[in-house]
């Protein structure tokens, strides 16, 4: 196989789609994380070049038997995009234990778990490449009512930056990508903005397929893109 190769977390919906159908668009040989494998319609006609792999992040054991179905079928590992991703809307004092507990499970413990697992291969690859959807909830706190999710996200943005310190003299890069509102399932359930002042799913794909092919001299810690005024982003 010398289509380079990414594992893709959520890639059924929202911006993991749109990042998967980009990346195969582009030449990448991708394994799509799901938590009911189907094969997408814009994957049709590239199967040799498309792995569906039943995926849920809240099984511990579900990352390394990803990580090898993929090596057993693609045979290398190039690139990790921990995507999936949950939002429970509400303050740190409202949210229940067991809410905190699943979003750390899923925005956090899942990713490092994932990047473990194909951490080897990903050094083999020599430019190897851990894209962590994290969000601009990892950045700031900008409600009471994202408290609990940006609990999360900051430890999200933390992950990618202690990947790229684990992994740099390997070559691996890690890079926390951090959007506002993006068109999505997730962001529609949440904002009355409108999809179509919301950041498009594509332009995070587009933004994301760039990290990608950077050479590991142009390294990118944290990537913040928004679509609305904010002091900092
Ligand atoms: N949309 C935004 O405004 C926004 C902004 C900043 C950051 N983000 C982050 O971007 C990522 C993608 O978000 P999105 O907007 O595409 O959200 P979305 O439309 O709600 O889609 C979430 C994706 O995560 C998957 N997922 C959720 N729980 C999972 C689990 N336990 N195991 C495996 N997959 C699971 C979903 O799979 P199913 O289809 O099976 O449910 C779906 O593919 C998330 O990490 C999110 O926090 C989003």
């Amino acid at each position: 196989m010398t289509s380079r190769v990414a594992l893709i977390s959520g890639a059924g919906r929202g911006i993991g789609a749109a990042i998967a159908e980009r990346l195969l668009a582009e030449g990448w040989a991708v394994s799509l994380g799901m938590r009911v494998p189907v094969l997408p319609p814009w994957a049709a006609g590239a199967e040799d070049r498309v792995h569906l792999q039943a995926y849920d992040a809240i099984d511990p054991e579900a990352e390394t038997t990803w990580a090898a179905a993929a090596l057993a079928r693609f045979g290398r590992i190039d690139a990790v995009v921990a995507n999936a991703g949950i939002m429970i809307p509400k303050t740190v004092i409202e949210a229940e234990e067991a809410e905190i507990r699943a979003m750390m499970d899923v925005n956090v413990h899942a990713p490092r778990r994932l990047a473990k697992a194909a951490w080897e291969a990903l050094a083999e690859s020599g430019r190897g490449r851990v894209v962590i959807l994290a969000s601009l909830s990892g950045k700031r706190v900008k409600a009471a009512g994202a408290g609990s999710y940006s609990l999360s996200k900051f430890a999200a943005v933390a992950l990618a930056h202690a990947l790229r310190h684990a992994g740099f003299e390997r070559g691996i890069r890690a890079t926390a990508v951090c959007p506002g509102f993006v068109a999505t399932d997730m962001a529609l359930a949440l904002s009355s903005l409108g999809a179509e002042r919301m950041t498009d799913p594509k332009d995070l794909a587009r933004v994301v397929t760039l990290i990608l092919d950077l050479p590991n001299e142009a390294s990118v810690a944290e990537f913040a893109i928004n679509c609305q005024l904010e002091e900092s982003f």
